[in-house]
């Protein structure tokens, strides 16, 4: 079917996910492992940097592959079946066969692979890229900012975007609204809409791309130089794309931006959209990205995830009273100090956050890859240095076995946690705290009077007036968010968009 073995090769901090497709395997081939030094047939030996960026290398379908991995855990994804093997030596390492995943993630900072290549020369790009080499001149965040993001805040930035470009992007949405570029988002389920909830009650965006694909959508929608101001957009999305770069560097999230990438598949990794709401237009509490295996059978086949959200307000003078705040969920600084900064929200090791124990302190991420073919919850705790240990972080599993996970929404994770933290579990995405998620599948479709939309009984609100040339970013998978009602005579006009960062692993069928 494929030409050659298409090994993908994703190097994150402490991640590296492998996705080989198509390929034969011989006995014979496969023996090379075992036979250093001896040329073509040489098995090659390479230093990960836990910043090494993504490569992708063909390899010759009809040379068998073996890929032994120091210090690793890794698992291989048999015709899309979780079979797991785990090898700590070289003779128990799998064979690639045909068709097979391989997905592994280092658990040190460093891992060897040996893999027996015809070509050297076609797995030198495993090798690292140190990503901290690429500086920015004028910096658009501080460390503080990330710092925010990193422990689930919200990152506000008054005064973030230069003048000329609110309002020549504001004209720009103005233009593309008048000739009908905009569109409603849906974001209001059927069941909503179907009880009288108006397109001018929703959100109603511009987004790049008509649906299309490759080069096609890497001119249309935001980069459609046709329509509306071109110049302005540009400006904008070149401004973003620093922003993306500075984030990806201080949050430690490699694939958030990567030198290597065309233009064509820079694009297709951003989502860049005007959003305009009309007087009264509002829109629910939700979060702008899940779990993998909480999507259903799709999850597992997209290639990115929304990593950071991104908003970029347009109204001059906004006034309180206009209403339109953009209300945010986050924890509480309490909260936030609890565990320091133990764990990054969002994601560990490609394992998307689902929740958080010991009442916000420390987030539960949600591991699918483990060796039982199953999945566990688990947390990050501090381990202190100890005779020929150093310091670091340990996973602590929460889950009392593994388990799969449930496939009808909705999801509720807290049966399968050990009982002593049952109690302290709160799970980001439940029907109640993310309806339009979470609720989308059930059996009672949701009635637009029993969905709070302000949410104001929650103990950590922090909301956001609307404010022309205002930044704010946060986390897409541990924020939970809504847009208050537009109480206003005038349209609330915002850029909003999600920076993508590689999918832990990608199902290709
Ligand atoms: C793949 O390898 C085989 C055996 O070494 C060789 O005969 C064949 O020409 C190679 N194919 C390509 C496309 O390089
Ligand atoms: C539907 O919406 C219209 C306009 O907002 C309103 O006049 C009407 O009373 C609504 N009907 C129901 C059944 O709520
Ligand atoms: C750009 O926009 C115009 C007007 O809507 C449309 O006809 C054209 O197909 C768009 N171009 C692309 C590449 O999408
Ligand atoms: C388009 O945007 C650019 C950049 O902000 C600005 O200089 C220019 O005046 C705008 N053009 C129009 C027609 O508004």
């Amino acid at each position: 079917m494929l030409m050659g073995m298409v090994l993908l090769l994703v190097g994150m901090v402490a991640l590296l996910s492998v996705s080989v497709v198509g390929g034969t395997t011989s006995s014979s081939s496969s023996s090379r492992l075992s036979h250093h030094g001896n040329g073509n047939d040489a098995a090659a030996s390479f230093l990960v940097n836990a910043f090494s960026f993504t490569t992708i290398i063909r390899h010759n379908a009809s040379i068998g592959r073996k890929i032994y991995f120091h210090h690793a855990q890794h698992q291989l994804l048999n015709n899309h079946r979780r079979i797991v093997q785990q090898s700590s030596s070289r003779d128990d390492a799998p064979s690639l066969s045909s068709p097979s995943i391989l997905l592994f993630s280092s658990s040190s900072s460093h891992s060897v692979i040996e893999t027996a290549s015809s070509s050297v020369d076609e797995i030198n790009n495993i090798d690292s890229h140190n990503t901290n080499s690429i500086s920015t001149p004028h910096p658009l965040i501080l460390p503080e900012h990330i710092r925010t993001i990193k422990r689930g805040g919200v990152a506000i930035l008054p005064n973030w975007l230069p003048s000329h470009l609110i309002s020549s992007m504001k004209t720009d949405a103005q233009t593309l609204f008048e000739s009908g570029h905009f569109q409603p988002d849906g974001l209001t389920n059927t069941a909503i809409k179907s009880q009288n909830f108006s397109v001018k009650a929703d959100r109603q965006t511009f987004r790049g791309g008509g649906g299309g694909s490759g080069e096609e959508k890497s001119s249309s929608g935001w980069y459609n130089a046709s329509i509306g101001n071109i110049t302005a957009r540009l400006e904008f999305a070149n401004r973003m794309d620093q922003l993306r770069q500075e984030l990806s560097l201080g949050l430690d999230r490699p694939t958030l931006f990567k030198e290597e990438h065309e233009e064509m598949n820079t694009r297709q990794r951003h989502e860049i959209t005007y959003n305009w709401y009309e007087p009264g237009a509002k829109l629910g509490r939700h979060l702008d990205e899940h779990h993998e295996e909480m999507k259903g059978p799709k999850g597992w086949m997209l290639p990115t995830r929304r990593s950071v959200t991104w908003l970029v307000y347009l109204n001059d003078h906004w006034n309180e009273d206009e209403g339109g705040a953009l209300r945010c969920f986050p924890r509480s600084e309490a909260q936030m100090d609890l565990n320091g900064d133990a764990a990054q929200v969002g994601a560990q090791d490609g394992n998307l956050q689902v929740g958080w124990v010991n009442g916000g302190a420390d987030p539960v991420f949600l591991d699918c890859f483990r060796p039982s073919g199953m999945a566990a919850l688990y947390q990050l705790v501090r381990v202190s240095a100890e005779e020929g240990k150093e310091s670091g972080f340990e996973r602590r599993i929460l889950s009392v076995e593994d388990f799969d996970v449930p496939s009808m929404q909705p999801i509720e994770f807290a049966p399968f946690l050990l009982p002593e933290v049952r109690d302290t579990f709160t799970q980001i995405s439940t029907s109640r705290l993310d309806p339009r998620f979470a609720g989308s599948s059930s059996s009672s479709p949701l009635s637009s009077d029993s969905i709070d939309f302000d949410c104001s009984d929650e103990s950590t609100i922090l909301d956001v007036l609307p404010t022309a040339g205002t930044l704010v970013l946060f986390d897409s998978v541990s924020l939970p968010h809504l847009v208050r009602e537009v109480t206003g005579k005038r349209q609330r006009i915002a850029a909003t968009g999600w920076f993508h960062e590689d999918s832990q692993f990608v199902l290709e069928i």
